[in-house]
């Protein structure tokens, strides 16, 4: 049976008809058109369809959206725009890092969420804090010197 959720998403409270169980990525996606969060695994594994809910990085694919509640979520499209990006998705870019370019929401949302809590990471903590993520075509050494690019703007 479905219920009224509403949610704040990229800085406004948009209603959506839902099961309390239904996922909160397939709520982003389809009914809110905010394409980003990628669906990858659906099981939590892959990091495709990563978003921060009150700065945290979390998977959306398994959260339900009984669990949002007030908090604020953010998208990729929230977290930073063509003409003003996010230091993230600045670094990514000069890194030249994405090939197919599927996984790239889940280690942008998640490379920013970490460089929140931790200035000037090192390799190994790099390596620690995106040990979840999946990328198929093996992007990971570009990943680590963005990553570092970005910590550098950052810091
Ligand atoms: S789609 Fe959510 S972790 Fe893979
Ligand atoms: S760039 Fe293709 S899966 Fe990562």
């Amino acid at each position: 049976m479905t219920q009224k959720f509403s949610l704040n998403v990229n800085g406004t409270t948009q209603t959506v008809d839902a099961d309390p169980d239904m996922p909160l990525l397939y709520a982003l996606r389809n009914d809110l058109g905010l394409s980003n969060p990628h669906f990858g695994c659906g099981l939590s594994q892959c990091g495709a369809c990563t978003v921060h809910i009150n700065g945290a990085a979390v998977r959306s694919c398994a959260t339900p959206m009984s669990a949002v509640g007030d908090g604020k979520v953010v998208t990729l499209a929230g977290l930073g725009t063509p003409e003003k990006p996010h230091p993230v998705q600045t670094a990514f870019i000069q890194e030249e890092v994405f090939q197919c370019g599927y996984c790239l929401n889940g280690w942008v949302m998640t490379t920013a969420a970490l460089l929140k809590d931790k200035k000037n990471p090192t390799d190994a903590e790099i390596r620690e804090g995106l040990s979840g993520l999946k990328c198929r075509c093996g992007t990971h050494m570009s990943i680590l010197r963005a990553v570092k690019r970005a910590a550098t703007m950052m810091g």
